[in-house]
This record gives C-alpha cells, structure tokens and sequence, in this order.
C-alpha cells in the first residue's frame, strides 16, 4: 500500500478546528448530536472485547430495514470509510482493474489507488445531469475488472439513480461476473422512493452504509457492511478482526440504543434537510454568476461558477475563506475543477446557512476579474 493525504482530509474543517470557522457549508452530514440528545446511560457496559462481527441485536436492527436480508450478511465496520477500505483491499491488488464513479468520495478513488490498481473511471459530466450511463457502464467492463465502485445517493452532487438503473446495473455485474461495491451512506435521504438495498438485489452487490451521515453520528464511527455472499463475507470479517478485531463496545451500543428509536429523530432530520434544501434552490435560483443540477437527495450540491460570469475562481475562494470565513468543499477535494464547489446544506444552522450562502453571492460579486 502506498498512502498519501487527501486534499479533503488535510483541508477538512475538524482539522482546521471548527471554532475558526463561521459559516461551515463543507459538510456532507446532517448536524452532529450531542449524547444529551440520545438520552441513554451507558455505566453498565462493560468494557471487553464486543463480537468481531458485530453486536448480534444492532445487526439485526440493520438487517431489519432490508427485505431478504439477515443478520448474519451484516459486518458492523469503523464508519463506512473502513468498509470501503475492507472491500478494496480484499477485491484488489496491485495491477488489478476496476471501474469507478467520479466525481466521488474521495476514499472510493485513493484507497484503490493505495494499491496500485488500475482504475477506469466512469466520469460523471454536469451537461448529462451527473446521470450514469449504464450502457457505458457495461462496455467499460473488461474482463480483468474485479469490481465497480458506484455511489448512491451521490457524493459531491446529490443525484439519485433511478431503480431501473440500479437493478440495470446488477444485471450487468452478474453476467460479467464483477462485484459491485454500492456505497449507500446517504440512502435514507433520498427525496423520493427508496430502492431496495444493493446487497438485497444480488449476492454480487455489498452495500456500505453508516449512521454518520443521516443521524449526525460520524463521531461514534459506526458503519456497515452487507452481502449475501457467505464466502466473501467470511473473508471481510478476517480483513476486520486483522484491522482492529471488533468495533468499540460504546459505540456499538450507543448505535443500538439509538437505532431502537432512531424514527424519533429521522421524521425532524428529513423535515429540516428539505427546509434547508428549498432554502439552496431559491438562492441559487437567483444567483446568475453560479449553476446547478438539482439534487435528489442527501445533503449536498455540486454547482459551479458559470464559465461567462468572469469571476476569478482562486480570488473567489481566497476572499470567501479569508474575508467572510465561510468554507465550501471546493472541486479539487474530488478531482474536479475549482469553479465547482459542493455545498453542503444539511449540517449548519439554518441562519449560518443562510449567511453562508449570501457570502458566496458577495465573495462572487467582489471576486470579478
Ligand atoms: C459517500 C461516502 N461514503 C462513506 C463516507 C465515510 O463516512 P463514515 O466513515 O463517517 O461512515 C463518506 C463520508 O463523507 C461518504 O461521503
């Protein structure tokens, strides 16, 4: 394995402590609760080793969600990233192909690429709506592509594939004979109908999925993996116990005592991300120096400084960060071009969303060449 940095980690607002920062629009979660929030105690847990697969009644809430799907396809992860990271290092080694959606998040391209494997990228463009080509999809499998790599709903843009499309795609994997790795982090926030589950579709599907993103939980880094082929699900656990044995006990409890009442908290969290999504459109809608493709779920957007409105991308930032600190995930956290810039509308209050949004308006305006 060969690992480097990635700019949206070094550059990540926790890492440039968030105190420093007034208006945070880089996130892609839901905002982040406090353990007052959940109401549990947890002195009588004791602290040893938890089950290397993960916590048998937590698995079976997961599983419960999922028609078709058992407890025993379930493999509790370190958050979705060290599912992600199981996946690549068990299907892949160095010179091997796979095919994989970009723009992503980042962990889907450089974890591969920590590897050494080749990999054909399947490049999502702002003109086709960010939408996939599922027929593109099948003729860029080669025969010594081990999996594909598709994330939904999606990460920086927010667009959804359709369920013809998804259930278009596994039928290609399984006729290929290539797995596909279906990252699912934002799938209860979907703005529409939801699709069954990846993993519930077909034994080549493993989803990925975690309570980071839709709870507001990413610091008890509880995330999941599932697949209905045994045999590749033994190997994940091994790639699992050798990483870290099991999950921390407190955090699979705090995501159990949670997930038992998680529809307490899911009702208001999708109520708000709509309110702040109407918020985005009506903004945008009026701010003629940007362009977007409307999402269908998650949290964030991927809009871009139109090409004619002669705004200086580099002076735009600099005046957006240092003048109005105000942060946005700029494009080059997803190997994309600058002038796009993924704005995250879920995680801040509704009045730093709104100011947030109005800095862009003004850092743009001040920003012009
Ligand atoms: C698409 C996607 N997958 C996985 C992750 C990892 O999340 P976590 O490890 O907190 O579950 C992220 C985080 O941003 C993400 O956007």
């Amino acid at each position: 394995m060969k690992y480097s940095r990635m700019p949206i980690e070094i550059e990540a607002p926790e890492q440039m402590g968030y105190e420093n920062i007034r208006c945070n629009l880089t996130e892609s979660s839901f905002a982040d609760l406090q353990v007052k929030d959940l109401g549990i105690n947890l002195d009588d847990i004791l602290l040893c080793y938890a089950d290397h697969i993960g916590k048998k009644e937590l698995r079976a809430l997961i599983a419960a969600d999922h028609k078709g799907i058992t407890s025993d396809q379930v493999l509790t992860t370190v958050g979705a990233a060290s599912a992600l990271f199981i996946v690549s290092t068990t299907l892949l080694k160095a010179g091997d192909r796979l095919l994989v959606m970009r723009p992503n998040y980042a962990t889907n391209i450089e974890t591969p690429r920590a590897i050494g494997a080749q990999i054909d990228f399947l490049d999502l463009k702002f003109e086709e709506g960010f939408r996939l080509n599922v027929d593109e999809l099948a003729a860029r499998i080669t025969p010594e592509t081990k999996f594909v790599s598709l994330t939904n709903p999606h990460n920086p843009t927010g667009v959804m594939m359709t369920e013809k499309d998804l259930r278009a795609v596994i039928a290609v994997c399984e006729a290929k004979k290539v797995h596909l790795l279906f990252d699912e982090t934002y799938r209860e926030m979907t703005f529409g109908p939801m699709a069954p589950l990846a993993a519930s579709l077909s034994p080549w599907a493993i989803s990925v999925s975690s309570l980071s993103k839709t709870y507001g939980l990413p610091g008890i880094r509880l995330g999941w993996l599932i697949t209905q082929d045994t045999k590749l699900f033994e190997t994940f656990l091994a790639a699992k116990e050798q990483m870290y044995i099991c999950n921390s006990i407190l955090d699979e409890e705090v995501a159990y005592r949670f997930l038992k009442k998680k529809d307490q908290f899911l009702a208001p969290t999708l109520k708000r991300i709509r309110e702040h999504f109407e918020i985005v459109k009506t903004w945008i809608t009026q701010e003629k120096a940007m362009e977007w493709i409307e999402p269908a779920g998650g949290v964030v957007c991927f809009p871009r400084i139109r090409k004619d409105s002669g705004v200086n991308v580099h002076l735009f930032y600099k005046t957006l960060n240092e003048k109005y600190s105000t942060y946005v995930g700029p494009g080059h956290w997803f190997e994309q071009d600058r002038s796009f810039m993924r704005i995250g509308y879920g995680w801040p209050k509704t009045d730093e969303l709104k100011e947030g949004l109005s800095n862009i308006s003004l850092a743009l305006r001040e920003a012009k060449f």
